[in-house]
């Protein structure tokens, strides 16, 4: 069975699905995209994404490509075409296709790719394992809170993260704060037993997850506080983990050369993986 990607109005196999090679995503990295996970055949916090979706595009005045209810079949029926589970639909929007030239051009229409992948969520609190991230300067620029195609930063960040063998970069701001991972949100939980995150602002991503499991730890009575930490606070708490779309939850045991609480996946981190996969399982059921 082929994979199917859409591609501006196109179903298309996915090895053969090609885009201009003046799109000014390809071109000038402008453009925005999205990550939505998909349990048992339908998104989870759909509604969440496409908003921070309309929000990117607004910030970099370009036109949605087309309606909120269209884009939302077409992304349906990339699930569909794909037989998809459990797994994560991914699409990018950018500015269109002009001549290249800096300004925006009067007349590009903003071109569309969804594509979608099968993918094995963690699905078990108790077998969860630890991992390590490193640190690093970050050197991103001042609207990290827009989901822009201009990921550079984040992949050589990522990328020094695989060369250490760890799992992530924590990037750190000048006043010594951890901002968020190269491709995830930064959390602790501090030496009160406090669950702490970062607040949202231009310096970071607004992860969806991040958003769902602040509202499912306060729901579970686990004391919350969205504030700035340090890479010092981070290596001294009593748990560390990262979060994001694919990821979900992922316990870090270990910050640069430092070992995090006894070094093994702390509780509250397996708790909002568990009361994760219970809601997502659950909306999906309630969307069949
Ligand atoms: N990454 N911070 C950054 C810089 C991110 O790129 C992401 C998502 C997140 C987490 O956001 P969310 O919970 O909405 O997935 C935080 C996606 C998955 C990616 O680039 O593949």
């Amino acid at each position: 069975m082929s994979r199917i990607a859409y591609v501006n109005g196109r179903y298309l196999v996915h090895a053969d699905a090609r885009v201009h090679i003046e799109d000014r995503g390809y071109q000038f990295a402008d453009g925005v995209y999205e990550a939505i996970g998909v349990f048992d055949g339908r998104l989870v916090d759909g509604g969440p994404h496409f908003d921070r979706l309309e929000r990117s595009l607004a910030e970099l005045r370009i036109a949605p490509p087309m309606a909120r209810r269209a884009l939302e079949f077409v992304v349906d029926e990339v699930i569909r075409r794909n037989h998809i589970g459990d797994g994560f639909i991914y699409f990018q929007v950018s500015r269109g296709v002009a001549p290249r030239n800096h300004p925006f051009p009067a007349h590009a229409r903003p071109a569309l790719v969804v594509t979608a992948r099968r993918h094995a969520f963690p699905d078990d609190p108790e077998t969860l394992t630890g991992g390590r991230v490193v640190t690093q300067r970050d050197i991103r620029w001042e609207r990290c809170d827009i989901k822009s195609l201009a990921l550079l930063p984040n992949v050589l960040a990522k990328e020094a993260a695989v060369s250490a063998r760890a799992q992530e970069s924590w990037m750190v701001d000048d006043d010594g704060f951890v901002t968020e991972g190269a491709s995830t949100n930064a959390w602790i939980v501090d030496g009160e037993g406090t669950l702490v995150t970062r607040p949202t602002s231009n310096a970071i991503l607004a992860g969806i997850t991040r958003a769902t499991l602040l509202r499912l730890a306060r729901e579970a009575g686990i004391a919350v506080a969205e504030r700035p930490f340090t890479v010092a606070e981070a290596q001294r708490s009593r748990e560390a983990f990262i979060s994001s779309t694919t990821q979900i939850v992922k316990p870090i045991t270990q910050i640069d050369d430092a070992v995090v609480g006894n070094g093994e996946p702390g509780s509250i981190s397996r708790r909002l993986l568990g009361l994760y996969l219970a809601y997502a399982r659950a909306e999906a059921r309630a969307c069949a």
